[in-house]
């Protein structure tokens, strides 16, 4: 099945950086609108997409207010986040005061034409420890926009570390390397496992037909954990039946991916969405909805969504993803990009690279209103050493260093690559699944990602 490498785009690989230096990022607080203090307005529940129970409608009333009251673990400077929806094409601005001072932030609570359309807006002030009011005035008789929620700080980061440094390798085609020889020579500690795929029905097996247990798969991640290491599996790719098309709803989607984190007591989990499965939007909403499912049910686990890119950042089907993942409240760890299979880029592909990057920062940044900080430490990229898909992008070990340059200055939460099956250099002919079609020294691609660590 997944054995073409020639439209196979890579699938992701999951870092996790270590906690070292946590700028901003106490875990945030959400507060619902519709248990907050309301003047002149009313909680209704008539358009989809909102959090909690419903939102506030600013009854199209100047002086109108939602007021929340919240806690703040230490005084100083905290960004405040307001999911609000605004169906005109109208501006609505509001007074935002914190402990009754005007903040002086003019923000914008900009219409984007549809009431089931939910936007962030953020902000930055200045909190006393202990209790505190928010409060949002509508000053125009327009009213506010409706309001869902009040997030407090920013969501943590997730951890970095040996995780975030996690190559694919395939055992079931390429002529896989023994793992634990690839830890021995390179010192990587934790790989990205591909792919896990419907059988045909809703139910995962690798690569669509091995099974969980009692595999080369759980031979090899038991091999993998008694050296120390440990492993992210990845579902999806771009060959074969993707679960997020087999199963037909959220729920028995997270019921798939489920019982692969318990076969494995997995820490971690790529959903490597490409294809019919990530041009469909039907799916990317059940993917989505999915991951929030899993997060609620397994605290602490990391959550990677990892998919094709251009030059300047993902496409719109990807920042279509992107968003849905915020306006479902998705706490997801690391949106990574493929760099490569433009089919068109300027400068190297290191450089190009970068570029990707910075576009998928602005767009985790804009859908999630983190600050640039916390929008790089959830963002990452699964690169493919040596000869790609595309005549034209090959990606150097050069390449590799400037993107590793690139991960350290940002601390980005994932770098990784495909494939460990393919760092070496090919005995005769083309770069397949098994080499990488470049004149290289074995491992040369590994040992440079374990070199980041977040
Ligand atoms: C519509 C819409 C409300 C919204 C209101 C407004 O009535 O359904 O949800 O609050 O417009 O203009 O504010």
């Amino acid at each position: 099945m997944s054995r073409i490498t020639r439209v196979l785009l890579p699938l992701t690989v999951a870092l996790v950086p270590m906690l070292v230096v946590v700028p901003e990022s106490a875990a945030a607080t959400d507060y619902q609108a519709e248990n907050a203090t309301i003047s002149q307005g009313v909680v209704e529940s008539n358009h989809t997409g909102f959090t909690g129970t419903g939102f506030v409608n600013y009854d199209n009333v100047t002086g109108s207010y939602v007021e929340f009251t919240i806690t703040a673990p230490a005084a100083g400077s905290t960004s405040l986040t307001f999911r609000f929806a605004n169906g005109t094409t109208a501006n609505r601005p509001m007074d935002l005061t914190v402990n009754g001072a005007l903040t002086g932030n003019d923000v914008s609570f900009a219409g984007a034409g549809a009431w089931t359309t939910w936007q962030t807006a953020t902000i930055s002030a200045n909190l006393s420890a202990g209790t505190n009011t928010v409060r949002a005035t509508a000053v125009t008789a327009n009213g506010g926009p409706n309001i869902d929620r009040l997030t407090v700080g920013d969501s943590a980061p997730p951890p970095l570390g040996a995780m975030a440094a996690a190559p694919y390798e395939y055992f079931g085609w390429g002529n896989p390397q023994r793992p634990t020889d690839v830890m021995a020579a390179t010192g990587v500690k934790w790989f990205t496992l591909a792919f896990i795929l419907s059988n045909g029905s809703c139910t995962p097996a690798w690569d669509g037909s091995r099974p969980l247990t009692g595999g080369v798969d759980q031979t090899n991640i038991n091999a993998i954990r008694n050296a120390g290491g440990d492993v992210i599996v990845s579902f999806g790719g771009w060959s074969g039946n993707k679960l997020g098309e087999r199963c037909s709803s959220a729920s028995a989607l997270a019921g798939a991916y489920q019982r692969v984190i318990d076969a494995y007591r997995l820490k971690a989990i790529d959903i490597d969405i490409e294809n019919t499965e990530f041009g469909n939007a039907t799916v990317r909403q059940r993917v989505v909805d999915a991951l929030k499912i899993v997060k609620a049910n397994n605290p602490g686990i990391v959550t990677y969504v990892t998919f094709g890119t251009t030059p300047t950042g993902p496409d719109s089907t990807g920042r279509d993803l992107i968003n849905r993942g915020a306006a479902a409240g998705l706490n997801n760890d690391g949106w990574i990009v493929m760099p490569f299979d433009f089919g068109g880029h300027s400068g190297t592909m290191g450089q190009a690279s970068v570029s990707a990057m910075e576009g998928l920062k602005a767009a985790v940044k804009s859908a999630y209103g983190y600050t640039d900080d916390n929008a790089y430490r959830h963002i990452g990229l699964s690169s493919m050493n040596g000869k790609t898909d595309v005549a034209g992008e090959t990606v150097t070990t050069n390449d590799f260093q400037t993107i590793l340059s690139y991960a350290r200055q940002h601390h980005i939460v994932r770098f990784s690559f495909w494939s460990v099956n393919r760092d070496r250099q090919c005995v005769s002919g083309g770069d397949a699944d098994a080499c990488s079609g470049i004149s290289q020294q074995p491992y040369a691609f590994t040992k440079i990602i374990v070199q980041y660590t977040g």
